[in-house]
């Protein structure tokens, strides 16, 4: 029997996407190659291990500029958002959605990080698709960087940790606030900005050699705090303007212990401390926490900060609090078996079921991680994403059975309402996502989470017509039923 779930009249129902999975025209009207548009397609022999696509040479990425191997780059390709905007925000309008979320590409606006001037091509597509949600009556959220830093600033500059790149960023966020802010409300600086130190940890060069690696975190705690002092200086910035509030994105990993060895739920509390906690403890409460201080000494960190980094954190927290959410892992002192998860191996839960790329559907735990969030910050929160990537075919009816997909929204859609019963301020959800995209970590568009179905394959291949799964006319029916 249905079941009727209870939220507040005003929440914000949408989709999110990012403009690498989703734009292609990588080299039309001025782009620069992202870091993300060199990472070629591998076929995967085992979807539970992404572990070949982490191990690229610095000479692979600088082959992938003239495509000298002649291999495929699919965020090149995307799904030619650039060229349909239109028809899509239509067909998220028609399932009901309230508020998209999307990214800008930084090598739109500034090509190489240090132009002097904007590129007004790039600031005219992006006027056109805000102008197109506004005329779909659609709200706006934006992230001001996911993930897609120009690779001229990588290769120029050396990425995140050199400190002009907060000068780079700043000055392409304030374009993008000055120019948009009449449509725009919602402000993003960094897509998941824990991860975006791993990311960003890929690309540097280790001792040995060429091989670039995940495994030097320890040197990215510097990019951080740049990205930190980066996302300050938006903050500061946006309070010119009463119309538009900044909000950080953190890659929410809920971690349970394995079990009730008091090793292992000492060793979960300690570890959720600075995977976790640490992040939003800085852009919410303004400072270092204590325990980040012990985990630098401890393990010979060092960052350089300048006067007047500290007093900037402090005075700028973030107004709201968004997190992706997509699965849980354990913890324990011995590491136990693992599954894949978002960009890194994670515990498994013998209680939890998987998807075949092995991240575990835990929708109680969006709960727990709702209810854990408002308690300890008590800002307003906001799921920017959630959702299940899952491999998919048309069927002869040109479309996609996905139960699966329908089934997972609404078990977590249920948590969300039961957490806003809790007394949780929750005050949108967009999930991951409206339409079929590239993968972000394994590259493909085989792992499909929309509501509407994309006609490409792994290699672009295809008409690119979008088709309505059977979880789309379910989304929207739930729009305005709200029965699962
Ligand atoms: C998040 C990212 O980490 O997870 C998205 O913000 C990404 O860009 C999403 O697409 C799902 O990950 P994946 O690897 O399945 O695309």
């Amino acid at each position: 029997m249905a079941k009727k779930l209870e939220f507040p009249k005003n929440f914000l129902w949408g989709g999110a996407t990012a403009a690498s999975q989703i734009e292609g025209a990588y080299d039309v009207d001025g782009k620069s190659l992202s870091i993300l548009e060199m990472i070629p397609f591998m076929e995967l022999k085992d979807r539970k291990d992404l572990s070949a696509t982490r191990k690229l040479t610095k000479q692979d990425l600088l082959d992938s500029i003239e495509n000298k191997k002649g291999l495929h780059y699919p965020k090149r390709y995307g799904i030619d958002f650039y060229h349909r905007y239109k028809e899509d925000i239509a067909l998220f309008k028609e399932a009901g959605l309230k508020i998209f979320r999307m990214s800008v590409a930084w090598g739109r606006i500034f090509p190489n990080g240090d132009e002097k001037e904007q590129n007004q091509k790039g600031l005219e597509f992006y006027r056109n698709v805000f102008k197109e949600c506004k005329a779909q009556g659609l709200e706006v959220m934006v992230t001001i960087n996911h993930f897609d830093t120009p690779f001229p600033i990588m290769q120029n500059y050396g990425g995140w940790k050199n400190r002009k790149v907060i000068d780079m960023y700043f000055k392409y966020a304030k374009v993008l606030i000055d120019e948009f802010n009449e449509y725009v409300k919602y402000w993003l600086p960094f897509n998941e900005i824990n991860l975006a130190v791993l990311i960003s940890a890929f690309f540097v060069e280790d001792k040995s050699g060429n091989k670039t690696t995940f495994e030097k975190i320890n040197e990215s705690y510097q990019d951080l705090h740049h990205q930190f002092i980066a996302q300050t200086k938006v903050v500061e910035y946006a309070k010119k303007f009463k119309n538009i509030q900044v909000g950080c994105m953190v890659a929410n990993s809920t971690t349970y212990a394995l079990d009730c060895n008091p090793v292992n739920v000492f060793e979960n509390q300690q570890k959720e401390l600075m995977k976790k906690l640490f992040y939003y403890d800085v852009m919410i409460k303004g400072e270092y926490p204590w325990y980040s201080i012990k985990y630098f000494e401890d393990n010979n960190i060092k960052i350089l900060k300048e006067p007047g980094d500290d007093q900037l954190l402090k005075n700028n927290p973030v107004e709201f609090i968004t997190f992706s959410y997509y699965m849980s892992s354990t913890i324990a002192k011995e590491e136990g078996e693992l599954t894949e998860g978002n960009l890194m191996k994670l515990g498994k839960n013998p209680f939890l079921e998987a998807t075949e790329w092995g991240w575990q559907i835990d929708p109680i735990g969006l709960r727990y991680t709702l209810n854990q969030l408002w308690d300890r910050y008590h800002v307003p929160l906001f799921i920017s994403e959630n959702g299940i990537g899952m491999l998919e075919k048309l069927n002869n009816k040109n479309t996609v059975e996905d139960d699966y997909r329908i089934d997972y929204l609404a078990r977590h859609f249920e948590q969300m309402s039961l957490a806003i019963k809790d007394g949780v301020n929750l005050f949108g959800y967009t999930m991951w996502t409206p339409i079929d995209v590239v993968s972000a970590g394994s590259n493909e568009m085989s792992k499909r989470y929309g509501l509407i179905y994309v006609d490409y394959d792994d290699y672009h291949k295809g008409t690119g017509n979008r088709f309505k799964k059977k979880s789309f006319n379910w989304f929207k029916k739930f729009m305005n039923t709200s029965e699962i």
